[in-house]
Parts: C-alpha cells; structure tokens; sequence
C-alpha cells in the first residue's frame, strides 16, 4: 500500500504548510488553506497502458441511457442515465432527494443491481421510507456506513450497476483528519467516487447538501467533477418540487420537471402550467401573469408585489424567486422612465408557489405588479404580460411567443401584452396588444392610470 501524508494549501495563493492555519501567512486570506492527501507512490517509469485511438474505433454501445420510474425525471437529464455517469443531486433539507432516490432505486433493482449507500439514516429509516412509499425493492443492496474506504471496498466486492450515497457531505474518508463536510473531505471523497463510478462503469448519484445561500455545499470543484448537476427545488411548505439541470455533459440542461409531493412519494405532474398561480378568481392589485419558458414546458406564473412606506432610511427590496438585481434594475426603470418615486417605499416581490426563475420575459409582469400595487389598480381583463424591459424603458423581444400565447388561451386568459413583434400579431382566442413602451403597457391595460 502507497504510502500518504497531509498537506495544506491555500486556495487563494498556493501557499503550502505541514498542518492547518486558520489565516494564510502568504496572502493573509483567512480559511483558505485546505487539506490534500499525497500518496508516496514510486517514482519509476513503467510503460502506459493507454494509447490514442481513432474515433472510428471508439465503441459507445455501452454508453446508453437507462430510464428512470419516470419521464419527466429523464427528460431532465437529457434521456435517462448514461452508464458509469456521476450525477449530484442537491436540494434543501427535506425537499425531498431521499425520496426520489429510493423511488428510482426501487424501480432500476428490478432489472439491474443498484446498490444504496445511507451515510445519514439507518437503513430502518430507509426501510420504513420504502414501506410508507410502497416500494418493495426486494433486491436493493441496502447499506448504512459512513466510511469511503469501506464503501469502495464493498462496493468493488458486490459490483452493482448503479450506487446511490446519500449524502456526500456526510461521508469521509480515513486519510483525512478533517471531519466529514469539510470542504477537504467533500472533495477528496468527490475524487475518489468519480474514479470508482468511471474504472468499475457504476452509474452513481451523489446527494448533495446546499448552504443557506441555495448553493451546493462544499467546495466549487464538486461540480466540476461530476457529469450532471440537478436541483432540487421547491418551498419545504408547499407540495410542488422543481427538478432540474444546472449542468449536463449529456444533454441540455434548460429542461425541468414538476413533482408533487404525496404521501405515496413524488408523483410527476406533466402539465405544471397552471400550478404556480394562486387560487383566488378575482384580480387585485399587485398580482400579475406572466408565461415562462424552461425547456419544453411553458408555465403560467403569477408575480405578487406589495409596495408600503418604510420606516427604515434604506428602503428593503426583497426577490422571492426572482433575480434581486433586475428586481432593482426595473424599480429604477420605473422611476426613471415613468416617473414614480419609491424612495420611501419598502417593496416585496415574489414568484408564487415556490417557484424560481430568472427568465426576462417575466420583466413585464414584474413592473406591472408593482404599478398595479403602488396605484392600487388592477388590469382591466384577465391578462398576461410577457416581454423584458429595457433600460430605456423599451419592451424587448422574446422567444417562443406562439407557444406563450397558446398557453395563455389555454388557461382561459382574455388579453396577452406582448413586445412588438414586427409584423401584427392576431387571434380570435385572445387579444394581443403589442407594445414598445413600458409607459405605453401602464396605460393601455390597467383600468385607471391616474397619478401616473
Ligand atoms: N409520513 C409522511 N407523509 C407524507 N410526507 C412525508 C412523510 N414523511 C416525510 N414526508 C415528506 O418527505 C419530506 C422529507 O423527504 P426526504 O427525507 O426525502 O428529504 P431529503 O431532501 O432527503 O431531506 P434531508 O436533506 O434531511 O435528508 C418531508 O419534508 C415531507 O414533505
Ligand atoms: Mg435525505
């Protein structure tokens, strides 16, 4: 066996020490020194065993995707798993991923060997999940351990097709004296899956934690070393979860699936156009439509703002699902361009139902939920707004119009405003009305414009 020792070294310049410093003698940068194992492996020369090859020669019949208990989940990752990929899987506490996870594992042991690694319950906890969700997953190889080496060991000895190992953050392996989580041990165990899933072929899934900002906990590599990267998303409180890829070395990453979550476990919905709108009929003041496109899907949204005094000297802005900076960049729009004043106004605005996205067609609604709130109207017909603003106050084109407008007709909406598009744009279904200014927009479909 090699030989391994220990050594520091600080991210930010390079600096390398025999044992941990909190604040980096070279840079002064704090917390940025990180553990790396060597190995003492001989130096001696042996010819490689690799060589290149033609891309003619190369036979990938062994890369095809494997589906999963569900469509939409393989949609997300472009088509189902592709052999001796690794993908994480990351989300809040309690979205659900074990969920998920076992929901897969259950249905791929039906026909291959799937083996599932709990670093964070007992395999009773897993076993109870099974039973409450129905899953007889009679031939899943169920096992609780904390410890890569023995992972590896046992996982080397039983070879099965896919491995699960819920959490990365929660295993650690021997050689590293920092404990599990740490963004050493996250890492270095990282590195060592990857070498297994890739050597052995074993189509492995990591589950990740993420921090208090939404970000996957550990260190940035983690996602660069793994093949796909999905999220797991949604409000702990409401029933509705998002899936979807942030990065996919095997397919696109714009597609996302919805599930609900039921006792019976996660049941996909293929049609989420109109979940993410609330319950109420009538129309009041600071609530608006808008039709996002992610990947093959075209969702109804419906943005809230509520605008009130302040009693702070800095006015508190909030996104809730949103993007924070174009949050701003429209409030400044509006007060540049049309004139109102929200220098004393606190403003709330939130994507309803748990949902999150940055997509600029959503500019539209965002500005009309805060004029309908600040004016205290409402638009004059059922309508959805569609299309991003400009810094000149400019409404800019999108993409995929039709499909929106289809969507809107769907769910039985009576007006849509649209960017200009060029040429005239009609339809029985629905009005369309084509704008090019936000001013315009404010006029023409809330039902009083005074003090505008
Ligand atoms: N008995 C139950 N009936 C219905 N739903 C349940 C039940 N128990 C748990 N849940 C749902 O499952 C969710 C927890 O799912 P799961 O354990 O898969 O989450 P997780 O993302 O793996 O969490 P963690 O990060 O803590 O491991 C709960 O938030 C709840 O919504
Ligand atoms: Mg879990």
């Amino acid at each position: 066996m090699s030989k391994t020792t220990s050594k520091w070294t600080c991210q930010e310049c390079g600096y390398i020490s025999p044992s941990y410093l909190g604040k980096c003698p070279e840079c002064n940068s704090w917390s940025t020194l990180i553990e790396e194992v060597t190995s003492k492996k001989s130096t001696k020369l042996s010819p490689s065993e690799n060589s290149f090859l033609t891309t003619s020669s190369i036979d990938i019949e062994n890369l095809q995707r494997i589906k999963s208990f569900d469509k939409e989940l393989d949609n997300v990752l472009g088509g189902g798993f592709v052999n001796g990929s690794l993908v994480l899987l990351a989300g809040e506490p309690g979205i659900g991923k074990s969920t998920i996870l076992l929901q897969v594992a259950d249905h791929l042991s039906n026909k291959s060997k799937v083996a599932y690694v709990t670093a964070e319950e007992s395999i009773y906890q897993v076993k109870l999940r099974a039973q409450r969700l129905n899953l007889p997953g009679e031939n899943l190889l169920l096992l609780a351990e904390n410890n890569l080496e023995t992972i590896i060991e046992l996982i080397e000895r039983e070879k099965p097709q896919f491995l699960i190992i819920d959490s990365i953050q929660a295993i650690y392996h021997p050689e590293l004296e920092s404990s599990a989580g740490n963004v050493s041990q996250v890492r270095e165990c990282a590195n060592k899956i990857l070498h297994l899933a890739k050597s052995k072929n074993i189509t492995t899934i990591l589950v990740g934690h993420v921090n208090k900002e939404g970000l996957i906990a550990g260190p940035k590599v983690l996602e660069h070393i793994v093949d796909t990267v999905l999220y797991f998303e949604g409000e702990k409180f409401h029933n509705f979860r998002v899936l979807r890829a942030t990065k996919n070395r095997f397919g696109c990453t714009n597609e996302l699936s919805v599930f609900e979550m039921k006792d019976s476990g996660l049941v996909p919905i293929s049609n989420p156009s109109f979940l993410f709108m609330s319950q109420s009929k009538e129309a009041v003041p600071g609530s608006t439509y808008s039709a996002i496109v992610e990947g093959s899907k075209t969702i109804i949204a419906e943005v809230q703002a509520l605008v009130g005094g302040t009693s702070y000297t800095t006015p508190r802005r909030v996104a809730n699902g949103l993007d924070y900076n174009r949050v701003l960049q429209i409030i400044a729009i509006l007060e540049r361009r049309v004139g109102f004043n929200f220098s004393k106004h606190d403003l709330f605005v939130n994507l309803v139902g748990g949902l999150s996205s940055y997509e600029p067609a959503l500019d539209l609604s965002i500005a009309m939920s805060i004029v309908s709130c600040k004016q205290d109207v409402i638009p004059s017909k059922k309508t959805v707004f569609i299309g991003e603003i400009g810094l000149t106050g400019e409404i800019r084109q999108v993409n995929q119009i039709e499909n929106r407008i289809k969507e809107c007709i769907k769910l039985g909406f009576e007006r849509v405003v649209i960017p200009d598009m060029g040429a005239k744009m009609q339809n029985s279904k629905i009005e369309i009305l084509q704008t090019k200014k936000i001013l315009d927009v404010i006029r023409h479909s809330l039902t009083t414009t005074q003090n505008v």
